[in-house]
């Protein structure tokens, strides 16, 4: 049962599995999901950003009608900080009186109705003594640190090198910060029967919500389930658990009935993460002939008070060229603002970015092709580790999408393409994503109607999960696909992990091949003791499995069905676990890879009016074996949309007076929409990847990185104007 020789590199674009369930409405994500005699809870959040609670007074909200509950940090009983992680839980909600940030929830209120909730919220009287807020990242008064888990690398001596350099590129990039903004508002659900606990929650990693919730709460984690089946995206903000979870299930205990909380669209700029603000200073060294000989890259990114954010912008320089000194650092300043956390590749946009901007300015120095500068330090190996990646086809991403995007006919010189009113130019960036996979049970059964259930606690946000562990599964199991349901949200299933730093196909993906082989090995443990079977003696290796049978390999006739031997066995239907994790790089003997790529972007830039369009994208990527090439357009595609928002439009804009997030609704934070996305084309190329035995590296966050590098760098080749800050807006360009 080997894969990666069986598959092609692209599997069959078959539709989404839940398509019709999601555009029907049968789909259930977490907010449509009621209990029998539920109230509602509203929010309420601090005013300032920075200071304490000086005064509260509930009384009226406490009249109001249909309330059943206010809980406010004079109240509140005493909770447990969540459990140890890297996307740790913020402090426990309503524990003291300190507010840290505007936004921070100061009382939740619970009635019997989502509207006498709001109202009552409404009537909460809260006086503060404010303190002087830290909101500005070049502010000199803001504590700098350095993440603990953070990478900071360092290989030869840069300082060194970029001394003796013959050419020295140093430039400071700044990239302002996002919100995540999935379409879907954050939900919890929550109902206590006794100290058990139920909870529809809108995450991206339901076992971290149960492990989490169990600690907050004191209470057996056996006794909490989490259930997910749909979230309405996440992008990242799904990672952690937030407070208002915490505050849904204390709601929920406190009023003694189930709660609904449903965050408003203000409350999701502030209440699930966002991506921080960076500043990076990027310092290239490179000989005359384009050999880099130093880079050295730093980055300064914004975290709240009590954050504990990793934001690797530096990092990724570390693997992205065949450079002998490289030194990498990630610093963060902590500022009164909301949680910072992962954002559509966190890090990697940002880096990528500023890496990209400035190896295009040494093309320029050195007055050669971008392109060629690239391919002159293309990384053969891994030059961290010095151990050959587990695949690598970043030179065909060059290749491919220059020759379709037309690359050869770009005039080297900045400003030298018009067309009518407008300035055109092309611009390029390499993508070299970091690799991630966390260890992942799954659990594969089948039944005497010979058809099979494989799940795993894991979620879909949206990317296409459901559908693609249905194709593994089938594969694995030699069944038809519409035999085969896959299944995931629910904590009562072998745990999973996130669903993010894309990686959760590799990790799932090997999960599920491994329950499915050991499911073979099962049935063949059936047939040990009946010699008169024609698959007697087979271990799982001497088998192949297609049409709903195991047979002996290359013997397609001697085999039997799953039906066949179930009933033989007297069995209702067999099941098996099975779980994965990654090995350590020095044992595997080469560098896991994570997915590469190459973006190809024509601008047209209006110089009179300060206009900027794109025009042209092509992505070429390899993302290792792409299991349906569907989806994995459309995350590229997405992703590629996400970029443009970064390059041109989003922008979270606190006010320096209060702290708040002064454009906190969908009419006020600008994002990419039709008119400004072109035809986007998507290229996969490369081979199934050697590190996980189904030869995938993930999809689901390269398509945003690259897209800020090539717009700027296309800007740049359009008008000779360089832009070092996103989003570009228009008083740049005139
Ligand atoms: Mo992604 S930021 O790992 O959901």
């Amino acid at each position: 049962m080997t894969i990666i020789e069986r598959a092609g590199l692209v599997g069959a674009g078959v539709d989404r599995v839940d398509g019709p369930l999601k555009v029907t409405g049968a789909a259930h994500y977490p907010n449509d999901f009621s209990f029998p005699d539920m109230a509602y809870a509203a929010l309420v959040r601090a005013t300032i950003p920075a200071g304490r609670v000086s005064h509260l007074d509930t009384s009226a909200a406490e009249r109001a009608p249909g309330v059943l509950a206010v809980l406010t940090h004079l109240n509140a009983p005493k909770l447990e900080s969540g459990p140890p992680s890297f996307l740790r839980t913020p402090p426990p909600p309503l524990q003291d009186d300190r507010i840290r940030y505007y936004g921070q929830y100061v009382a939740v209120v619970v009635a019997g109705t989502a509207e006498q909730a709001s109202a009552a919220a409404r009537r909460i009287e809260i006086g503060y003594e404010r303190a002087e807020p830290v909101l500005e990242i070049d502010d000199p008064r803001a504590e700098r640190i350095t993440n603990p888990w953070g990478m900071d690398a360092n290989r030869g001596d840069a300082q060194a090198a970029l001394g003796a350099a013959d050419v020295v590129i140093d430039a400071t990039y700044t990239t302002a910060e996002n919100t995540n903004n999935p379409l879907g508002l954050f939900a919890t659900v929550a109902a206590w029967d006794g100290d058990a606990l139920t909870v529809h929650d809108s995450t991206q990693w339901p076992t971290q919500v149960r492990a989490t919730l169990a600690k907050v709460f004191g209470v057996p984690e056996a006794g909490v389930r989490v259930l997910v089946p749909y979230v309405g995206g996440g992008f990242g903000a799904g990672l952690r658990v937030w407070p208002h979870v915490i505050l849904a299930a204390l709601a929920a205990r406190e009023a003694g009935r189930p709660v609904k909380l449903v965050l408003t669209r203000p409350e999701m700029f502030t209440g699930i993460g966002h991506r921080p603000a960076t500043v990076q200073r990027v310092r290239i060294g490179a000989t005359r002939d384009g050999r880099l000989t130093a880079i050295d890259q730093e980055s300064l990114s914004t975290v709240s008070i009590e954050g504990d954010n990793i934001e690797p912008c530096a990092a990724g320089a570390t693997s992205a060229y065949a450079c002998p000194n490289v030194s990498t650092r990630d610093r963060q300043v902590r500022l009164n603002i909301p949680w910072t956390s992962s954002m559509r590749a966190p890090g990697e946009a940002q880096g990528n970015f500023a890496l990209e901007s400035a190896v295009d300015e040494l093309s320029y120095s050195l007055g050669l092709d971008p392109l060629e500068l690239r391919l002159r330090n293309y990384a053969e190996v891994h030059p961290q580790y010095g151990l050959p990646w587990s695949s690598k086809a970043l030179r065909e991403c060059y290749e491919v999408g220059a020759e379709r995007f037309g690359w050869s006919r770009r005039p080297a010189r900045p400003g030298s393409m018009r067309d009518g009113d407008w300035l055109v130019g092309y611009g390029m960036a390499g993508i070299s994503y970091f690799w991630y996979q966390a260890p992942c049970q799954a659990r594969a059964t089948v039944r005497g109607d010979g058809t099979a259930y494989v799940r795993s606690a894991v979620t879909d946000i949206g990317t296409g999960t459901y559908t693609v562990m249905t194709q593994l599964s089938a594969e694995f199991l030699g069944l038809d696909p519409g035999l085969v349901t896959f299944d995931l949200g629910d904590t009562s299933m072998p745990p999973g992990p996130q669903a993010g730093g894309s990686g959760l196909t590799a990790a799932l993906g090997t999960a599920v091949h491994a329950a499915c082989r050991n499911l073979v090995r099962a049935f063949l443990d059936t047939l040990a003791g009946d010699p008169a079977s024609p698959l007697a003696g087979c271990g799982v290796d001497d088998v192949t499995v297609a049409g709903g049978r195991i047979h002996r390999n290359g013997e397609p006739e001697r085999g039997e069905s799953y039906t066949r031997i179930l009933a033989a066995q007297g069995l209702a239907e067999l099941s098996a676990d099975g779980d994965s994790a990654p090995p350590r790089p020095q044992d595997a003997g080469m560098a896991p890879a994570g997915p590469f790529g190459a973006r190809f972007v024509e601008v047209r830039v209006d110089p009179d009016l300060g206009l900027l369009r794109v025009a042209r994208v092509v992505s070429a990527i390899d993302g290792g074996r792409i299991l349906n090439e569907k989806l994995a357009r459309s995350q590229i595609i997405g992703g590629t949309v996400g970029g443009i928002g970064m390059a041109m439009f989003e922008d979270t804009v606190t006010d320096p007076g209060t702290g708040r997030v002064a454009n906190a609704t969908f009419g006020d934070y600008l994002v990419a929409v039709n008119a400004d996305v072109p035809d986007m084309e998507v290229t996969f190329v490369g081979e199934p990847d050697r590190y996980n035995p189904v030869g995938v590296k993930g999809v689901g966050e390269i398509g945003l990185v690259g897209m800020a590098a090539a717009i700027a760098n296309a800007v740049y080749h359009a008008t000779g104007r360089r832009i070092r800050s996103v989003p570009i807006t228009i008083d740049q360009l005139l």
